[in-house]
C-alpha cells in the first residue's frame, strides 16, 4: 500500500483538491475540524460520512444503523455515523419501542467502555496506574451520547457510563418497563433480527455477551431479562466500539450508500456466540 503522503490539517483548497477523486470522504476527527471539513467537502461536491457527533442531531441528515434505518438516500451529501454507546443502546432498545413492547419511559442505561472509546489523547484517569484494577463512572449527568440516544430513540433517557481497565468493547445494560412477559420482549428482539447476520439475541444473558466475543468483529450480541420483582427488565448489548461502534459501521453506511452490497469487507458474522461458547482470542488488544 502507498503511504498517506497528503496529510492535512485544514480544509484548503489543495487539501479538498487532493480528495477530487473521491465519491465520499470518512471523517474520523473531532467535531470541530469535521463541520469544516464538511462543509469544504461538500462544495466541492464531495460526500462525506462522519463518524464524530457533529451530524447526528440534525432531522435532516440520515443517522446510520442499517438494521434500524436502512439505506441514506443516495443524494445525501452528509451520513451521520453514530457513536458507540448510542449504537449497542439503539440495537437493543429501538425494536422495542417499535414494537411498543416496553413503555418508553422509564429508560435508564449503564454504559461501561473500554479505553479506547476516549480516544488517543493521554488523560491522568485513562493512565495505566489509575484505571488497572478499578472501574469507576465518569461524565455523569453530561456525557455527549445522553441527547443522541434521547433523540433516536425518541424518549428521555437516565444514561451513566462507567469506564473498565480494557482497550476494547462496550456492554450497555438498560432498565425498561415491559408491557408484556419478558419472553414475549426477547421473541421481539429475536424475530426483528432473525435475518440480521451481524446481531445474535442470545436466549438468556450470561457470559455470551463478554466483549471478547465481538472484540474485532462487527457483531452485536443483545440478551434480555429476566425480569426481577422490581418491575424493569434488563436489556443488554456489546458491541466492539471501534468496529460496530465505529468503523465497521461506517463501512455498512458507506456500501449502501454507494450501491455496494452492505456486508462488503466486513469480517465474516460471528456464527458461534453464546453463553457456554468462550470467547475466540484474537490478536487484537
Ligand atoms: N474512539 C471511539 O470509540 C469512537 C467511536 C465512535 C466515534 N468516534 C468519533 O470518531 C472521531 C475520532 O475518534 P478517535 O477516537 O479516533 O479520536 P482521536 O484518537 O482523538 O483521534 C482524532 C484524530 O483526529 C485528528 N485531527 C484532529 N484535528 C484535526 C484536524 N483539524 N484536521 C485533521 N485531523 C484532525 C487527530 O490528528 P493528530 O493526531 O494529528 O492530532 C487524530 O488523528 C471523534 O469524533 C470521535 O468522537 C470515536
Amino acid at each position: 500500500m502507498k503511504p498517506v503522503t497528503n496529510i492535512h490539517r485544514e480544509p484548503t483548497s489543495d487539501a479538498i483538491d487532493s480528495f477530487r477523486e473521491c465519491r465520499a470522504v470518512a471523517l474520523a476527527i473531532p467535531d470541530g475540524p469535521a463541520l469544516a471539513w464538511t462543509e469544504a467537502l461538500n462544495s466541492a461536491g464531495i460526500k462525506v460520512l462522519d463518524l464524530s457527533g457533529a451530524h447526528r442531531l440534525r432531522d435532516e441528515i440520515h443517522y446510520g444503523i442499517p438494521e434500524l434505518w436502512g439505506a441514506p438516500s443516495a443524494d445525501a451529501a452528509v451520513v451521520a455515523n453514530p457513536g458507540c454507546y448510542p449504537t449497542a443502546t439503539l440495537l437493543g432498545l429501538a425494536p422495542l419501542l417499535r414494537a411498543k413492547a416496553i413503555d418508553a419511559t422509564p429508560v435508564a442505561v449503564v454504559g461501561a467502555s473500554g479505553t479506547s472509546g476516549a480516544g488517543k489523547t493521554p488523560r491522568d484517569d485513562l493512565h495505566f496506574s489509575a484505571l488497572f484494577g478499578n472501574t469507576f463512572p465518569y461524565k455523569v449527568g453530561s456525557h455527549k451520547h445522553i441527547p443522541e440516544i434521547a433523540r433516536h430513540l425518541g424518549t428521555p433517557v437516565t444514561f451513566v457510563t462507567q469506564l473498565l481497565p480494557i482497550v476494547r468493547g462496550i456492554l450497555v445494560t438498560a432498565f425498561v418497563k415491559p408491557t408484556r412477559s419478558p419472553q414475549d420482549v426477547l421473541h421481539t428482539l429475536q424475530s426483528f433480527y432473525a435475518d440480521q447476520p451481524y446481531v445474535t439475541v442470545l436466549p438468556e444473558p450470561g457470559p455470551g455477551l463478554g466483549v471478547a466475543h465481538v472484540v474485532g468483529s462487527h457483531q452485536a450480541v443483545i440478551a434480555v431479562g429476566p425480569a426481577d420483582d422490581g418491575g424493569l427488565v434488563p436489556v443488554f448489548a456489546t458491541i466492539d466500539n471501534l468496529m460496530r461502534g465505529a468503523a465497521s459501521q461506517a463501512l455498512t453506511n458507506l456500501n449502501l450508500w454507494l450501491g455496494l452490497p452492505q456486508h462488503a469487507g466486513l469480517p465474516q458474522p460471528l456464527a458461534h456466540v453464546g453463553n457456554d461458547v468462550p470467547p475466540m482470542t484474537r490478536a487484537l488488544p
